[in-house]
């Protein structure tokens, strides 16, 4: 079976999932998949070729070498064809689109905008090929921090109180929005960007010039912006889930910990603070300092672990995601975020819970085949004779 690796991207956490996608790679060539890399560039140019397999490749890449070919895709339902280009000419033939590579499941890894937004998902969907990974729906509320917060608050999920802006209400009324922010969410607060990852762009602030600050970072990145309620020393926990539809399990549960007493879970915490000691190499989300399975007691884990299935259940995901909870300082417990595509994959919780990463691999590609064939049971045609009842040169009113 020919798994297709989809990584990189338009997204700020493009080399986060370059990590990420080659640890897959590795865990889906053991699993006697044939693996095929296919790597979007930066600047959203798709490319195939072995070499894209090894993180080398990508610390200058260069699509001129290493037999790395671009392509594109074949948008034609049911094809799933990657054609090489822009097309050669052959001899005294015109040019030609020839297939490069053909896709029979995908795996998207990437993190961020352009990827794990469903984005991508829209693009499989419409090109008829199955993938391992939530659906646009699912994928496109967990890449929002707002839409999520509602979502998850309006179906009984305890969520911090929050309130949002856009960048263009932050230039038109910015004294106001320091005045409301003051007001409803008061200090210490946590200014977020709301679709980015990675801890880019979050800040933790208790003044207003700190406020000032981080709002105008934030717009940096998104035109919508999330303004939470901060908790002081919060304890984290984070659970992931894998399935689809109603059969969907738990892993362990982690606690993952900053290194200081007021800082958060930067990007330096999540990937680099524990790199390889000699090399200095990140191991993507695997080189975070975690304690697993987390000190929470049987009762909690099984609540965490409760609501993690239910969450996925309710976006509809599919694939594996983590759920990242909050307890603040009287174990009052939050659900902070759902990430549809997590770091690692968050393969070692599965590790901790007995799955292996090919076998996690497995589970996904099992799912997304089961979820493609649950799809193609559903009808897309009507047999109406509106058409045929329209008289030529009149336009049908739509009632
Ligand atoms: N309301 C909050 N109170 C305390 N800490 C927070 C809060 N929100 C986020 N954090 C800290 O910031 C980190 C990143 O925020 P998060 O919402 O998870 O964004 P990202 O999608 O970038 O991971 C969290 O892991 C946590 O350490
Ligand atoms: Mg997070």
């Amino acid at each position: 079976m020919n798994v297709g690796v989809f990584f990189g991207s338009r997204s700020v956490e493009h080399d986060v999932s370059i990590i990420s996608a080659v640890q897959l790679m590795d865990a889906a060539a053991s699993a006697d998949y044939n693996v095929i890399p296919v790597y979007i560039s930066r600047d959203g140019l798709w490319y195939i070729g072995d070499a894209l397999r090894r993180i080398e490749t990508f610390r200058e890449f260069d699509p001129m070498k290493n037999g790395v070919r671009r392509v594109i895709l074949d948008t034609s339902s049911g094809s799933g064809d990657l054609w090489e280009w822009p097309p050669k000419r052959q001899g005294i033939f015109a040019k030609v689109p020839t297939p490069a590579a053909h896709i029979d499941v995908a795996i998207p890894v990437f993190h961020g905008m352009h990827g794990e937004d469903g984005t991508i998902q829209g693009l499989f969907e419409m090109a008829g090929i199955p993938y391992a990974s939530s659906g646009v729906l699912g994928s496109s509320i967990g890449m929002d921090k707002i839409a999520m917060k509602q979502i998850l608050r309006g179906a009984g999920f305890p969520v911090l109180d929050y309130m949002w802006i856009t960048r263009d209400r932050l230039e038109k009324q910015r004294e106001e929005i320091l005045q409301q922010a003051e007001r409803d969410i008061r200090y210490p607060m946590f200014v977020k960007p709301a679709s980015l990852g990675s801890s880019i762009g979050v800040s933790r602030v208790t003044n207003r010039g700190e406020l000032e600050i981080a709002l105008d970072l934030a717009a940096s990145y998104d035109r919508r912006i999330l303004i939470e309620v901060g908790v002081s020393r919060p304890v984290e926990i984070n659970c992931a889930a894998v399935g689809y539809g109603d059969e969907v399990e738990a892993s362990a549960c982690e606690m993952p910990v900053s290194s200081g007493d007021d800082s958060f879970l930067n990007f330096f915490e999540k990937y680099l603070r524990n790199a390889d000691g000699k090399t200095g190499e990140s191991r993507g989300m695997k080189s975070l300092s975690r304690v697993l399975p987390a000190p929470i007691g049987e009762e909690m884990t099984d609540r965490i672990q409760q609501m993690t299935i239910e969450i996925f259940k309710m976006l509809d995901c599919r694939g594996t995601v983590r759920i990242d909870f909050m307890l603040d300082e009287h174990d009052v417990l939050y659900v902070n975020e759902a990430n549809t595509i997590p770091g690692s994959l968050a393969f070692y919780l599965w590790k901790a819970a007995g799955l292996s990463f090919p076998k996690l691999v497995d589970r996904m590609v099992e799912d997304a085949m089961r979820a493609f064939a649950d799809k193609n049971r559903s009808v897309y045609a009507y047999d109406s004779t509106i058409l045929t009842k329209v008289s030529a040169g009149v336009k049908g009113s739509k009632r």
